[in-house]
């Protein structure tokens, strides 16, 4: 058995744990990440693509900022459609604030090549990865990595490990408590080099489903349709795909949709999840580990990158001013941010879709001007806008 030693071990290599590590060691806090698989695997898992100003500006900070500013899209507005009706939501205007669209992939690769090139730690490819005495002030992991076996003793450890990790199912089930919300749909993704249908992304209600147009850059689309659960992805060639979106969008934009051969195609899932506590111990809970989100609200990585933003408020503050009571409030902090946007996304998720058999027709009337009256009256507009661009991340007491 080896010993390592570090004062924050990471568990997880995808853009919380990235975040995190660039960011703890902005204040000189030394840590080391462990990552199950390979970078190029990391890599191979499309996400979405739309950042808050607030994730755009811890990036910055941490240093990995230059392509997203440069290649990036900056978007002050985001459109509805209800069947042929079009709606546009100026976000800029409502806000004063805009999204940034950048490929999640793109965003985590930059953030592993900065990573490397300051010099900084990641085990790949490491097995059996396992938190210890995270109650003690002694915790450690101990790991596998090429046959060999690893301690790697810290202070604290951050679970950046996502929604199947090992760090939630470290904290014991009579002191978490999980709630969970699964719709009975999936999306299903294609990524192609074609241009957008559009400048901005079109979020569709239509009466065949849900349609979101969205982008990587001004020559590489992103589109996503409702679809059943159990459709597999052989059950959709390209040509049926491009019609059945070509249905849900709003007529006026029809004519501008330009289709080509996949690059990418994929039926993510869509489910609402929270664990609660999101600290136990010198263990925290980062990001996908500690909570999920449908993909409507593009919230995903943006939650993950406001829990980042608290635990570094947080470690900041134990390593420069010895202040180690303070590490209470992650998990309050984090949860207000979270449940907002867990609910701001079951919300969009709600209106914008098909999918209760049990909403009778005065259900599916009610919806409709529900919507409708959100985007038409400036206050409703304002309530959708600030939402999307992001709530601004609270401090610590
Ligand atoms: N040991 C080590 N690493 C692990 C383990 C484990 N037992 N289990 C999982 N991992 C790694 C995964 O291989 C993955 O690279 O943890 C990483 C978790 O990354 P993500 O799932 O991307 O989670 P997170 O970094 O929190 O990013 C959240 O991802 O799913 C999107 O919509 C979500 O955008 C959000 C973002
Ligand atoms: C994406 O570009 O993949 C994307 C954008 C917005 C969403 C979800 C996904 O709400």
């Amino acid at each position: 058995m080896e010993n390592k030693k570090t004062q924050v071990a990471i568990i997880g290599a995808g853009p919380s744990g990235l975040l995190l590590g660039l960011l703890l060691d902005k204040q000189g806090i030394d840590n080391i990440i462990v990552e199950r698989v390979t970078g190029d695997y990391v890599l191979g898992r499309i996400r979405a693509g739309v950042l808050e100003q607030g994730f755009a500006k811890l990036v910055r900070e941490a240093g990995a900022a230059e392509k997203m500013d440069r290649l990036g899209e900056i978007h002050d507005s985001v459109e509805f459609a209800f069947n042929d009706e079009r709606i546009e939501l100026e976000l800029k205007k409502l806000t004063g604030e805009s999204v940034i669209v950048y490929g999640q992939v793109d965003i985590t690769k930059d953030m592993m090549e900065v990573r490397e090139q300051k010099g900084l730690e990641t085990v790949y490819e490491a097995s059996k990865v396992q938190p210890h005495d995270v109650k003690s002030n002694k915790p450690f992991i101990t790991y596998t990595k090429d046959g060999k076996e690893f301690t790697l003793e810290c202070d604290y450890i951050a679970g950046c490990d996502g929604f199947h990790g090992v760090s939630r199912k470290t904290i014991p089930n009579d002191v978490k408590t999980e709630y969970e919300k699964v719709y009975p749909f999936g999306w299903l993704g294609l990524m192609s080099d074609t241009p957008p249908i559009n400048p901005h992304l079109i979020y569709a209600k239509n009466n065949r489903g849900f349609a979101l147009a969205s982008m990587r850059s001004k020559t590489r689309s992103r589109y996503y349709i409702q679809v059943p659960l159990d459709d597999k992805i052989e059950d959709w060639s390209d040509e049926a795909f491009w019609e059945e979106l070509k249905k849900r969008m709003p007529k006026s934009a029809r004519k501008n949709l330009v289709t080509g051969p996949s690059i990418e195609k994929s039926i993510v899932p869509t489910r609402s999840f929270i664990c609660e506590p999101l600290q136990y111990g010198k263990l925290f809970l980062v990001g996908d580990a500690g909570h999920i989100v449908p993909p409507t609200g593009a919230k995903g990585l943006n939650l993950a990158a406001s829990d980042v933003a608290t635990l570094y408020k947080i470690m900041t503050r134990v390593y420069k001013e010895g202040d180690e009571k303070c590490i209470e409030q992650y998990s309050p902090i984090a949860l207000r941010r979270i449940w907002n946007g867990v609910r701001f996304s079951w919300w969009m998720t709600d209106l914008l879709h098909n999918f209760d058999e049990k909403k009778d027709d005065f259900d599916k009337k009610m919806e409709n001007s529900e919507l409708k009256y959100f985007l038409n009256s400036d206050a409703g507009k304002k309530v959708i806008a600030e939402q999307y661009v992001g709530l601004p991340y609270e401090d610590l007491e």
